[in-house]
C-alpha cells in the first residue's frame, strides 16, 4: 500500500516559519514518541540551525518506557535537548522549563556581559499535524499565560504568551509537513490516525499492525482480546473479528470494522504502550564519546 499525503500551503508555512524562526530563540519541536522519526521533518535542522532545539517526545504516555529511553539517547546524541511529555496531563512541563533554561545558557550569557538583563527566552512551537502541538502549547501556558499583544516594529502581527519572566512562547506553531521518502513513513503515520483513515484501506492496513504487533509485543493480543497468536495475520484478524462479534450480516466476518476497533483501541493506548519505530543501536556513537 503506498501512502501519500500532500498538505496544503506547504510552501506558504514553510516560508512562514522561516520568519518566525529569525525572531526564536529555541525551537521546541514535538515529535510523536511512538514514531519519532516518521512524525518529524529534518527540513527543520536546516532551518534552525543557528538556534537552540528541544525535542519534545510527546504522548510518551502511549509509547513504550524503554523506546522513549532510547530515543532520547538517539537524539541527545545528535546534540538536542530532549524532555519526554504527556501533553494531556501535564507530565514533563517543569521538566522542559529547566531545560530552556538550560539550552539557552549562552544567549544568557551572551545577554549578561552585554549589560542585558532579563531579556526573556523567546520560543516556538513546530511539529507535523497531529503530534499535539496545540495540547501542548495550551497545557505548557497553562491560565498563567498572558498575551503580551503586538510589539511595535520588531514582531509586527505576532502573538506570544508570557510564561513567566524568563519565557515568552510564539502563540502560533510552526507547521512542519512529514517526509514521505519511505514509504513505512506513511504507513506508520497511517498507524497513529494522522492520516485520514477514509483514504486507506483499513483491513489491510491492520493485517501490518497486527503483525508489528505480533513480532514486537508478543501476547498483547492474546490479553486484549482473548485470541491465540497463531497462523496468517488474517487469521489472528478473523480470530478476533469472532471474539468481538465483528459480523456482516449472514454471519460472514466484518474485517472493516474489526479493524477499525482494533486501530481505536491502538490509538487510546487500549493495547499498552506500543512504539512502532525502533530507535537505532548507538553503539558506534557510544564508542566515539568514550
Ligand atoms: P496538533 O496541534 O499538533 O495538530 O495536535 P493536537 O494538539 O490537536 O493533538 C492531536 C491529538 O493528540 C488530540 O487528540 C490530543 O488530545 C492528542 N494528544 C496530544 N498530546 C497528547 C499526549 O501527550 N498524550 C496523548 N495520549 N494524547 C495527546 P484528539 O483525539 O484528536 O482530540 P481530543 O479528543 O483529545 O480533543
Amino acid at each position: 500500500m503506498n501512502v501519500q499525503w500532500y498538505p496544503g500551503h506547504m510552501t506558504k508555512a514553510k516560508r512562514q516559519m522561516q520568519e518566525d524562526i529569525k525572531l526564536i530563540d529555541i525551537i521546541i519541536e514535538l515529535v510523536d514518541a511512538r514514531v519519532p522519526l516518521s512524525s518529524r521533518n529534518p527540513d527543520i535542522d536546516d532551518l534552525g540551525k543557528n538556534k537552540s532545539r528541544l525535542i519534545l517526545l510527546n504522548k510518551a504516555d502511549l509509547a513504550d518506557e524503554r523506546q522513549n529511553e532510547a530515543w532520547k539517547h538517539y537524539f541527545q546524541n545528535r546534540g538536542f535537548y530532549v524532555v519526554q511529555v504527556d501533553s494531556r496531563k501535564g507530565t514533563g512541563m517543569k521538566q522542559i522549563q529547566n531545560t530552556i533554561q538550560e539550552a539557552c545558557r549562552e544567549k544568557i550569557e551572551r545577554d549578561r556581559k552585554r549589560g542585558i538583563k532579563n531579556r526573556p527566552i523567546r520560543a516556538m512551537v513546530a511539529g507535523i499535524p497531529n503530534v499535539g502541538k496545540s495540547t501542548f502549547i495550551n497545557t505548557f501556558a497553562g491560565r498563567a499565560c498572558a498575551k503580551t499583544g503586538n510589539k511595535p516594529g520588531v514582531t509586527k502581527g505576532k502573538q506570544w504568551i508570557r510564561l513567566n519572566k524568563n519565557v515568552e512562547l510564539l502563540d502560533t506553531p510552526g507547521i512542519l509537513w512529514p517526509k514521505f521518502e519511505d514509504q513505512m513513513v506513511g504507513i506508520r503515520l497511517a498507524y497513529i490516525g494522522s492520516i485520514k483513515d477514509e483514504l486507506l484501506n483499513m483491513e489491510e492496513l491492520c493485517l501490518g499492525l497486527i503483525a508489528y504487533i505480533r513480532e514486537h509485543y508478543e501476547h498483547t493480543l492474546t490479553d486484549r482480546y482473548g485470541v491465540e497468536e497463531k497462523g496468517e495475520d488474517i487469521e489472528v484478524l478473523a480470530a478476533i473479528a469472532r471474539e468481538r462479534g465483528c459480523l456482516k450480516k449472514g454471519e460472514e466476518l466484518d474485517y472493516e470494522k474489526t479493524a477499525r476497533l482494533i486501530f481505536d483501541d491502538f490509538r487510546t493506548g487500549k493495547l499498552g504502550r506500543i512504539t512502532l519505530e525502533w530507535a537505532p543501536k548507538e553503539g558506534h556513537l557510544d564508542e566515539d564519546h568514550q
